[in-house]
């Protein structure tokens, strides 16, 4: 089936494919622009991203506006997403089959945008969407070719909040990541 983002919001907006589509409170399908050369992908939503339907509301979220103002990034010229769109309970972390049932999701959302790199934010979306074995604290500001786009990982948010020592490798990265995306535009306008 060829989706929209509209027609892909609306059948995930009935999905039962996992238990956690009868816990949550909103579906979290992403936000920004549907044409976005950059796209950060998350883990899931936490507390007050089911409360609002909005992805990175919270204070993670809120730190990660503060990387993006940084670096000169506009939240709205961006897209948001996260590797599952509903809230796991206590905001365990992610079981392999939710994961399996929802990336279908995330992989339309990919096709639709066509960013030029994708951002994960954090291990667990590194390990999904870059490779099983992704060691975040090693690997963290590489960049992974992947066909018509370039992957690379940050800290997520929520790490950084427990750990602010790692802030000054996240502004590294997130400089790097804005200086890629210069790069990539000045090469298409040659
Ligand atoms: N953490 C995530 O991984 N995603 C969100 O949307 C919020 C917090």
């Amino acid at each position: 089936m060829e989706y929209t983002m509209e027609t892909l919001a609306a059948a995930c907006a009935d999905c039962h494919k996992c238990a956690l589509g009868d816990t949550r409170t909103n579906l979290v399908f992403g936000t920004g622009n549907q044409n976005a050369d950059l796209m950060f992908v998350g883990e899931a939503p936490g507390e007050q991203e089911d409360l609002s339907g909005i992805p990175f509301v919270g204070r993670a979220g809120q730190l990660l506006d503060k990387f993006l103002y940084a670096v000169d990034i506009e939240r709205k010229d961006v897209y948001i997403a996260n590797i599952l769109k509903c809230r796991p309970p206590k905001n365990r972390d992610p079981l392999p089959a939710e994961e399996e049932a929802c990336i279908g999701y995330l992989r339309e959302q990919v096709r639709l945008i066509r960013p030029r790199i994708i951002v994960c934010l954090g291990r667990i979306s590194a390990m999904k969407l870059i490779k099983p074995d992704f060691k975040i604290s090693k690997e963290h500001g590489q960049w992974f070719e992947r066909g018509n786009f370039l992957m690379t990982a940050v800290y997520h948010p929520a790490a950084l909040l427990r750990d602010p020592r790692r802030k000054e490798e996240m502004l590294e990265d997130m400089k790097a990541i804005a200086q890629k995306l210069t790069e990539l535009r000045a090469d298409e306008t040659k």
